[in-house]
């Protein structure tokens, strides 16, 4: 395969991104750039979706403009772009997808619309050999997820949330005990000082059937908790924080055991085991996760932080992986993709 030189372009959520990756033998990032727009955001403790939609529609050239720079790249070096066409909030989504339509249209280059889900699933290949199939434990602000990742475009959804991602508690927990958003680093920090066993919480699903998960049950545990606390000293507030992660981190660890079980009973070979989304930043939950995979002898991966939370890399990335397969898809018929609210990998 001739050497590629992909643009890949992300607005799916509140992060504003662009990058380069160019694939020979391996997958190199030439440039990503990330423009956050956590401290718009901020004031209202989550993401808005119509200033991120505007936000994103001010930062897009440059973001774009900014990573070719880097890259030392003009657009008629690119091979390919490609660009979320969802799930995601669909203001961004739209303008993410409408700017790698139009650079593919004015330079003539095949176009790919991504799913991002898939680009987090796939991601760890670009520094890793891991082979398919494996298994992904999938846990950001938006997403939660057990994936059995068997190929490109081939998925099976383990188990999934029945209400709020998992990074969505934490975000919503912090809120309510008024602590700034993000709140998943600010409830794992304040976690550090506190006690998990004074205060029970419940954990939702835990050792029932299945690998699907619930959180908004415990958001409301957490509430009640707090206000029979009320007025909270920094210690209650502290050990509200340390209980609602062990309760959520006994949670993921529990599923994904489940799921561990499940394949093996199946018959198939699960030989490596990957996380990935922005709470895979969870220091404890890492190491929870690694010693689970340990356990059933199984190898465990977690992506560089910068690739596990949202970015541009990802999605280049995609393009390379689909270019590689020669599975890009007829170009009037990618230029033809709508957006997408939601996009589920499998059903
Ligand atoms: O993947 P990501 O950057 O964006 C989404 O696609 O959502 O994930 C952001 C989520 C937020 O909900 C944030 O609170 C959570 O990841 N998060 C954490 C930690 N760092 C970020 N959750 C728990 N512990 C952390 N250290
Ligand atoms: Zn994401």
């Amino acid at each position: 395969m001739r050497e590629q030189l992909i643009l890949g372009i992300e607005l799916s959520c509140d992060e504003t991104a662009a990058s380069i990756i160019r694939h020979g033998a391996r997958g190199e990032i030439l440039s990503s750039v990330i423009y956050s727009q956590i401290d718009e955001h901020a004031p209202y403790g989550g993401v808005v979706p119509e200033i991120a939609a505007r936000s994103h529609l001010a930062l897009m050239s440059t973001v774009v403009e900014r990573a070719m720079n880097e890259a030392s790249l003009g657009f008629d070096q690119l091979t390919g772009v490609a660009a979320t066409a969802g799930p995601g909030l669909i203001g961004g989504v739209m303008v993410g997808l409408t700017t790698g339509k139009a650079i593919a249209l004015a330079y003539d280059l095949p176009f790919l619309p991504v799913n991002h889900l898939e680009a987090h699933a796939l991601t760890v290949r670009l520094n890793e050999d891991i082979a398919f199939p494996y298994m992904l434990l999938l846990v950001s602000g938006g997403h939660c997820q057990i994936l059995w990742v068997k190929g490109l475009g081939e998925y099976r959804i383990l188990g999934q949330t029945r209400d709020d991602a998992v990074g969505e508690a934490f975000d919503k927990a912090a809120k309510f005990l008024g602590l700034p958003y993000p709140g998943g680093p600010e409830i794992e920090r304040h976690a550090a000082q506190g006690d998990g066993r004074r205060l029970v919480l419940p954990k939702p699903l835990y050792g029932t059937p299945g690998c699907d998960f619930s959180f908004s049950g415990l958001k409301t545990a957490l509430q009640v908790q707090a206000q029979e606390l009320a007025p909270a000293t920094p210690q209650d507030i502290a050990d509200l924080c340390a209980s609602l992660q062990v309760s959520i981190i006994d949670c993921l660890v529990d599923r994904v055991s489940r799921a561990l079980e499940l394949l093996r009973e199946e018959g198939e070979t699960v030989t490596d085991f990957v996380v990935a989304g922005g709470v895979a930043a969870n220091q404890k939950l890492r190491s929870r996760l690694a010693t689970s995979a340990s356990d059933y002898h199984v190898r465990f991966h977690v992506a560089p932080m910068e690739l596990c939370t949202d970015n541009a890399a990802m999605i280049a990335w995609t393009g390379c992986e689909y270019m590689r397969a020669n599975l890009w898809p007829d170009r009037d018929l990618a230029l033809a993709t709508a957006p997408r609210a939601r996009w589920p990998l499998a059903s």
